[in-house]
Order: structure tokens, then sequence, then C-alpha cells
């Protein structure tokens, strides 16, 4: 990680431009879905490599599923850093769904993309169509309240930022999906890993598309059980902490 630079090129970006004035392009992947580029941090919001395959790989297999293997329960609770362009939120309920398992799912967004540019995005045809109909269609007021969109899930975008985020509730799993610590060091401190690791219950587990010296040795002094899995297509390692 480059913790050099001190000030995140987003934040001091959005202090001085509002995100509704920002063009931001809808990019093809490696493996035919969509991404968005953000045009002034200069990332994409997934992996050219493939926006479907990192989501599924890092998220859903490495992070729910693992999680879910010796489990047999029916509420979920899953905490995402970062929740864009919901894609990692979209395959999350079409996933427990179908498993009939209870979600609550909470995702942190301080600059969030608006409905014209997430029906960009195509991702109504990587879903069922009663997923991506109730998503779209509550988007907007999901930002202000959290919504039971079927019987099995509920949602809320929490329009802040992810530093000051508090809540009294714990998740059994947390998707953290910043941009990289070379755009955004200030969502990869110690100190900001330590208030997300704090959400998260004893067991629980947190998975990230990236893995680097630093993050390895902050979640061990943060007393959590690291594991490196094998990482999306193009990264040869991502990282799994378990709270033990
Ligand atoms: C790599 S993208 C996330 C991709 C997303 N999970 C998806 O599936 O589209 C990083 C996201 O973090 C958001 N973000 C940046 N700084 C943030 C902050 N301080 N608090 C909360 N969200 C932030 C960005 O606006 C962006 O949506």
């Amino acid at each position: 990680m480059d913790h050099q630079r001190n000030k995140s090129q987003l934040t001091a970006i959005n202090q001085t431009m509002p995100t509704n004035s920002l063009q931001y392009t809808v990019v093809t992947t490696a493996d035919g879905s969509n991404t968005i580029f953000h045009p002034l941090v200069k990332e994409n919001y997934h992996s050219k490599n493939g926006a479907l395959q990192e989501s599924n790989h890092v998220f859903l297999n490495s992070g729910l599923r693992y999680y879910l293997a010796d489990k047999n329960i029916t509420e979920l609770t899953i905490l995402e850093v970062g929740f864009g362009t919901g894609l990692n939120f979209l395959l999350t309920q079409d996933y427990s769904t179908a498993k009939e398992l209870n979600l609550t799912y909470v995702g942190l967004e301080a600059y969030p993309l608006s409905v014209t540019l997430l029906e960009q995005t195509n991702y109504q045809e990587l879903v069922s169509r009663a997923t991506w109909n109730t998503f779209i269609s509550n988007y907007n007021q999901v930002l202000k309240e959290p919504i039971q969109l079927n019987s099995y899930c509920n949602l809320q975008i929490v329009h802040a930022d992810a530093r000051v985020y508090k809540t009294d509730l714990k998740f059994d799993v947390i998707y953290f999906d910043a941009f990289a610590s070379s755009n955004q060091p200030e969502l990869w401190t110690k100190e900001f890993i330590q208030h997300i690791i704090n959400l998260l219950k004893t067991g629980g587990v947190f998975v990230t598309y990236a893995i680097t010296g630093d993050l390895k040795r902050i979640m061990k002094s943060l007393g959590m059980k690291v594991e490196k899995a094998p990482g999306a297509a193009g990264k040869r390692e991502m990282l799994r902490a378990v709270k033990i």
C-alpha cells in the first residue's frame, strides 16, 4: 500500500466538485460484464479482468459462501464498505433469497451513483428480474432509510463517510471494497480498519480483493486470523480474515 500520500484524491476532489457533475464512463471488463470508471480517481469500480468474476470470487465465494459453509443459519447480516454500483449486493440478494436466508445488508457509500448511471451497467442481465426491479425502484429511498425489498432481504445504503458510521448492529460478513490504497489511503489505515472490524461478530469474516504486508500486519495486530486466499482473475492472492 502507498501510505506516502496523506490526502485522498477522492476526498480532495469531492471537497470541490459535486459527484453529479462528474462524467462517469461505463466500461466493459474482460468477462463481458460492465463496471464504472471514476474520471477523477482514475480507477474502475471493479477489476478490468472481470467485474462479475471479481464480485463472485472475492465477495460471494470467498466471503459469504465461506462463512456459510459450516453453518445452518437463517439470519445473516452483511456490511459493505463502498456500495458503488451495488453489484456485490445484487449477487448477494439473489443468492440469499434463493437459500431463504433472512438478509440484512448495509452498504456504506459517501458518493452514491445516480439511478440513470446504475441502469447503464446492465446488471439487470446478471441477476433475477425481481432482484433488479426491487433494487432499482427502491434505490433512492434506500439511501434515506432501510427497506424490506422482499420477504428475505432488508437493504440500507448509508449515504455517509464510512469513517463516521456508527451502529449497534454487528455483522457476520464484511465486504471491504474501497478504492485502492494508493488512491484512498485513509480507508486502509489501522484506525479505520479497526473501526470496521469492531462491527464484526466473533467468528465473522472480512474479505477484500487486495492483500499487502501492511494490511496483514494491521489485521494480525487487531487479533484477526488472516488467510491468504487465491485472488480474483489477474491477482494471485486476496485477503480473508476471521474474527477470533
Ligand atoms: C471500488 S468502488 C466500490 C465498488 C462497489 N462495491 C461496486 O460493486 O460497485 C469504491 C466505492 O467507495 C466509495 N467511497 C469512497 N470513499 C468513501 C468513504 N469515505 N466512505 C464511504 N464510501 C466511500 C466510492 O464512492 C465508491 O463507490
